[in-house]
């Protein structure tokens, strides 16, 4: 759902197309559309290198990012060390798998901006 369904909602409204049901369907796609734009979102390289195993808020192959945020919260080198541990891959006691280093072949800017990102969930 993109923004694009509100825009073409509203045209199809100034078609005149049987109202009732247009603006129905209008403000749910515009709800829709709000609250995906609310949610934290994993970014595109997060996706791309990651999202096969990473989901921010549900276990995959790998743990939640939520629950990586909770396990180093209050922690000072917390964004040090989630660099080190994603470049290097391994296992950190998740008790899953094996993570591969640096997921799906992320570079290493890619894995400071992820690392930063991670440890700005709560
Ligand atoms: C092939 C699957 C896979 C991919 C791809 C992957 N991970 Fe992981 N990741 C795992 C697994 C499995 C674990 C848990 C290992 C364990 O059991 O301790 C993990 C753990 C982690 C942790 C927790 C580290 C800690 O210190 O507790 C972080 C952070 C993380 N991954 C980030 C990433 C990022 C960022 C990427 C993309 C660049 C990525 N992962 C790509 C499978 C993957």
């Amino acid at each position: 759902m993109t923004s694009g369904a509100c825009a073409n909602s509203l045209l199809i409204i100034f078609l005149g197309i049987n109202m009732k049901t247009i603006v129905v369907s209008l403000s749910l796609a515009c709800l829709m559309f709000a609250g995906n734009a609310m949610a934290v979102d994993m970014p595109a390289d997060g996706k791309a290198k990651c999202g096969a195993c990473h989901a921010i808020d549900k276990k995959l192959v790998g743990p939640a990012w939520n629950d990586v945020a909770a396990k180093y919260k209050g922690q000072a080198d917390a964004e040090k060390t989630l660099i080190a541990n994603i470049t290097k891959g391994g296992q950190f006691g998740w008790k899953m798998a094996s993570m591969p280093p640096k997921g799906m072949g992320a570079s290493d800017a890619q894995i400071a901006a992820l690392a930063k990102f991670i440890v700005s969930l709560k």
